[in-house]
């Protein structure tokens, strides 16, 4: 089988590529420069150049393809992001996914995998959500263009698509997780409010075999949304602390939320008291994570950043 795979070099992305070249996938993963290519070859996949928001290219170059799983994102890194920070990200989730709906149809590729988050679903005040769970009504402006791409795919005709809308993503080579670790170390990631508030987390590993899940049992699972996470909520107070102890840091602080929105900005503070328990769904099959609990993933990722500090160290 030919998969093709946008964001083929990002954090979830290379963890999927590596896994299906072990599965002996054939995989074209698009690549915008010759570090692409030179990262995917390294990884035994098949580079091709192009464009995401080039529509006929990507009919050229995906079209031998059987499945198309988009992966691409451009996350602000920002501790505050503007609104004209998501633009990006906002175009890759709509522009994007139509050109790549647009090669689906052209190329008869029936399978086409989303990335999505949890996120859009706010707020839900420590409710369980499942996968059939309503999104509201009004969502965060970052998150429109999640909406948007969301139905592009439920709302078209024929397309066998399966959407993953992922949790808080973590993993060693994540730059949000070191600069969270690193904040956590020096004690200056408070716990806004008491922190009771119901964070749930997906490690990066998990958030690929999922995909590789779904892809082979696409047929079994086509024109269904399920939220993936490690399914063990976790409050954000137990969040920070596991964070602390693992990088042997210092006991977080705690800040009234009125501060945190000084400090952070409101996007961020909403982000990090929004409160819900996502629960695991029978359909989607034998699929479990290899990390079902936070405070234990995130030793072993902390033990993973430290080992590479100190190769970084010993090798300079
Ligand atoms: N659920 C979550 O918690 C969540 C969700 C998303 C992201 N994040 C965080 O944000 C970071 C990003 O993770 P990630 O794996 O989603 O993304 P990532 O590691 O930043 O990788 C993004 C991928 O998308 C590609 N891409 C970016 N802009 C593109 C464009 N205009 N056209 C085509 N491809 C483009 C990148 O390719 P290039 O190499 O060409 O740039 C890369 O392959 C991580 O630290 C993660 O923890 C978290």
């Amino acid at each position: 089988m030919k998969v093709f795979i946008t964001g083929a070099t990002g954090i979830i992305g290379k963890r999927i590529v590596k896994q299906l070249v072990h599965q002996n996938y054939e995989v074209i993963g698009l690549a915008r420069s010759g570090q692409n290519v030179a990262q995917l070859e390294a990884m035994g996949a098949t580079p091709r150049r192009g464009n995401l928001f080039q529509a006929e290219q990507l009919i050229e170059i995906s079209t031998d393809c059987d499945a198309i799983l988009h992966m691409a994102t451009k996350i602000p890194l920002k501790t505050i992001p503007k609104a004209k920070d998501w633009a990006i990200n906002d175009r890759i989730r709509t522009e994007g996914t139509r050109n790549l709906i647009t090669a689906a149809e052209q190329n008869g590729i029936e399978t086409f995998i989303q990335q999505s988050v949890i996120f859009t679903y706010g707020d839900q005040k420590g409710a369980h959500i499942y996968s059939d769970t309503p999104l509201p009504e009004q969502v965060n402006y970052n998150l429109r263009s999640n909406v948007e791409m969301e139905n592009m795919l439920i709302q078209h005709p024929s397309l066998q698509y399966i959407i993953l809308r992922f949790g808080f993503f973590y993993a060693a080579d994540s730059a949000q997780t070191q600069n969270m670790m690193q904040m956590a170390k020096k004690g200056s990631f408070p716990v806004i409010g008491k922190g009771q508030n119901f964070m749930n987390m997906i490690h990066a590993d998990d958030a690929a075999s999922a995909v590789v899940h779904a892809l082979e049992h696409a047929k079994q699972l086509q024109r269904s949304t399920f939220n993936i996470t490690d399914f063990s909520p976790i409050s954000l107070k137990d969040m920070i602390t596991a964070m602390a102890k693992a990088s042997h840091g210092r006991s977080p602080r705690y800040i009234p939320k009125a501060l945190a929105r000084i400090v952070t900005g409101k996007a961020a503070v909403d982000f990090l008291t929004a409160s819900m328990q996502i629960q695991p769904t029978t359909s989607f099959g034998a699929w479990q994570p290899k990390y079902p609990n936070f405070t234990k993933g995130i030793q072993e990722v902390a033990e993973e950043i430290y080992q590479a500090a100190y190769q970084q160290v010993i090798h300079s």
